[in-house]
């Protein structure tokens, strides 16, 4: 059975043909702007990065409600190793801030939180922190929050291609058996729909290296908006919008 949304605004009365898209099951995003959110208030980029942990929980609590089973947010890309030392220390200190704030909330919304990427990568303080969340909410059941740190597509396809031809080697996997399901099992999001609705705040309509595999048939929704401004409203009407569309899958 299809969820609905709960708080959808529009009737069937009023647009009779519509068949509305059930609430997305996966929802994925790129949160971008926070350096040009802070430049436009003559702060320093970081101020940017600050302010955007306030949205991740605007979100999150969002989804939470709107019944989304899978949030993935793009926090780090295997490509912002290219940014300034200090701007990256900054932002490998970001996972603990937010838990600090934010955790207790985390758990009392039932969400369970998960990575995705190179995770054995990361500082060991960032490593930490995480992982202590992970470990925290491992037994809840609602939405899952996960976070791609350290997080690049063609990466992961190549460690996933490294992973099957090992275990094709080792006789484990044989070449006939292989097929698009077999090889999604290799991907970081082994076992995680792919996502229904992807999200890019910012302006820029690019993925960025982000779910390139996963996102075959993902409907895309770009925003002007910087990822700082983001709040549950605007998350709710980018979920208002996805049901709106008619999703064919190359089917008629
Ligand atoms: C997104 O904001 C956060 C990360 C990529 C880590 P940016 O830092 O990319 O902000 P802009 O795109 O420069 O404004
Ligand atoms: C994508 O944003 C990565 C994250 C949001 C974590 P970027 O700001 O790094 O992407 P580009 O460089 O504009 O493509
Ligand atoms: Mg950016």
């Amino acid at each position: 059975m299809s969820k609905k949304f709960p708080f959808f605004k529009r009737k069937k009365e009023e647009v009779p043909d519509l068949e509305y898209e059930a609430v997305p099951s996966h929802v994925a995003i790129i949160m971008d702007g926070n350096g040009r959110w802070a430049q436009n208030k003559g702060l320093p980029r970081v101020a940017g990065h600050k302010e955007g942990v306030h949205a991740v929980n605007r979100v999150v609590r969002a989804a939470a409600r709107a019944n989304i089973d899978i949030l993935t947010l793009y926090a780090f890309s295997t490509e912002n190793w290219k940014r300034p030392k200090s701007e990256i220390d900054y932002l490998m200190k970001l996972p603990k801030q937010f838990l600090h704030i934010y955790l207790p909330e985390i758990m009392e919304n039932n969400v369970r939180i998960e990575t995705i990427g190179e995770f054995d990568a990361l500082p060991d303080h960032t490593k930490n922190a995480v992982q202590n969340a992970i470990d925290k909410t491992a037994n809840n059941n609602g939405l899952l929050l996960n976070f791609a740190i350290n997080y690049g597509s063609r990466n992961e396809i190549m460690h996933a291609v490294k992973r099957l031809m090992n275990d094709i080697d080792s006789s484990k996997v044989t070449l006939d058996s292989l097929d698009e399901n077999l090889f999604s099992n290799y991907l970081y999001t082994n076992g995680l729909r792919d996502p229904d609705l992807l999200i890019r705040t910012s302006g820029e309509q690019r993925l960025s290296n982000f779910l390139l595999w996963q996102s075959a048939y993902t409907e895309f929704w770009f925003t002007d908006t910087l990822w700082p401004d983001v709040d549950e409203a605007f998350f709710y009407q980018a979920i208002e919008e996805y049901q709106l569309r008619k999703r064919r899958f190359g089917g008629l």
